[in-house]
């Protein structure tokens, strides 16, 4: 397929199929198939066979900035589900989702599951684990991405060391393969740590990293049906005058 060409047409088929994206017609949602508690929900379908091979904590984050309301979203692995919510871990010093979250505690996730035909959309506050609670889940990376973790100062620029490189390149240009490109300030920083841990099993968990909790208000499930009838259902959660739980309502898809 080409990305310039706006309506591809394979050889055989009738030019009108072109316009008709795929159906979906695996599974259905019913209120009675639905878990009174969202995250029960959520971890039945997480769990489907059809999906380990497919690393279905793959998700995107998005974020939105205050006052500006200019959005961001990027892609995030889910390490945890907790009682209270769902867990990521990050950079959150210097990261464009760090700057994000300081001015606007809401954030979102979307994952797609194509082999099931399912999404589900998590919106709600953000909270920061305790560095303690962070240290337990640094301590199960593997030492190298332990020491990237310190020595990245995630999403800001990378300058060429050398002085005649001009720092903002344009792709495709002219330009000597080996001359630096940013690169080496970031290998140069991860010898700076791997010196400073050197012989150090146990690295502490950097303070500028760790984990973000997404404690849900709502939390949507969606099946693909045949002719876009999708199955849609939405929990929110009940607040206040005692009420606990979550409401659950179909949505028009
Ligand atoms: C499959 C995949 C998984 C990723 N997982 C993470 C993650 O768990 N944590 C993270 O900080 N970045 C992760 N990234 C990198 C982010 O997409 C992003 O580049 C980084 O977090 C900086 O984004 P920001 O400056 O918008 O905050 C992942 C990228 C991909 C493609």
């Amino acid at each position: 397929m080409s990305l310039f060409s706006p309506l591809p047409v394979a050889p055989g088929h009738d030019p009108s199929d072109a316009h008709r994206a795929a159906q979906f017609t695996k599974f259905r949602l019913r209120r009675s198939d639905l878990s009174d508690d969202p995250f029960i929900q959520f971890h039945q379908w997480f769990s489907a066979p059809q999906l380990q091979s497919h690393i279905p904590e793959t998700v995107t984050l998005s974020t939105a900035e205050l006052p500006s309301g200019r959005v961001s979203a990027r892609t995030v692995y889910l390490k945890e589900l907790d009682a209270r919510g769902f867990v990521i871990y990050s950079n959150f010093g210097t990261s464009r989702k760090a700057a994000d979250l300081a001015t606007n505690s809401y954030a979102s996730l979307c994952f797609w599951w194509k082999p099931v035909e399912r999404q589900v959309r998590v919106e709600g506050r953000v909270e920061r684990l305790t560095p303690q609670e962070s240290q337990v889940y640094f301590n199960t990376r593997a030492r190298g991405s332990r020491i990237g973790a310190w020595a990245s100062q995630q999403t800001s620029v990378l300058v060429p060391q050398s002085p005649s490189q001009p720092h903002v390149v344009r792709a495709g240009g002219e330009g000597d393969d080996d001359a630096d490109d940013g690169r080496a300030e970031l290998e140069a920083r991860v010898k700076e740590v791997e010196a400073r841990f050197d012989g150090q099993d146990e690295i502490p968990v950097p303070p500028f990293w760790g984990g973000i909790r997404i404690v849900p208000d709502t939390v949507e499930f969606w099946q693909g049906r045949e002719s876009r009838l999708h199955d849609r259902f939405r929990y929110t959660r009940l607040e206040g005058e005692g009420a606990t739980g979550w409401k659950t309502e179909r949505l028009s898809p």
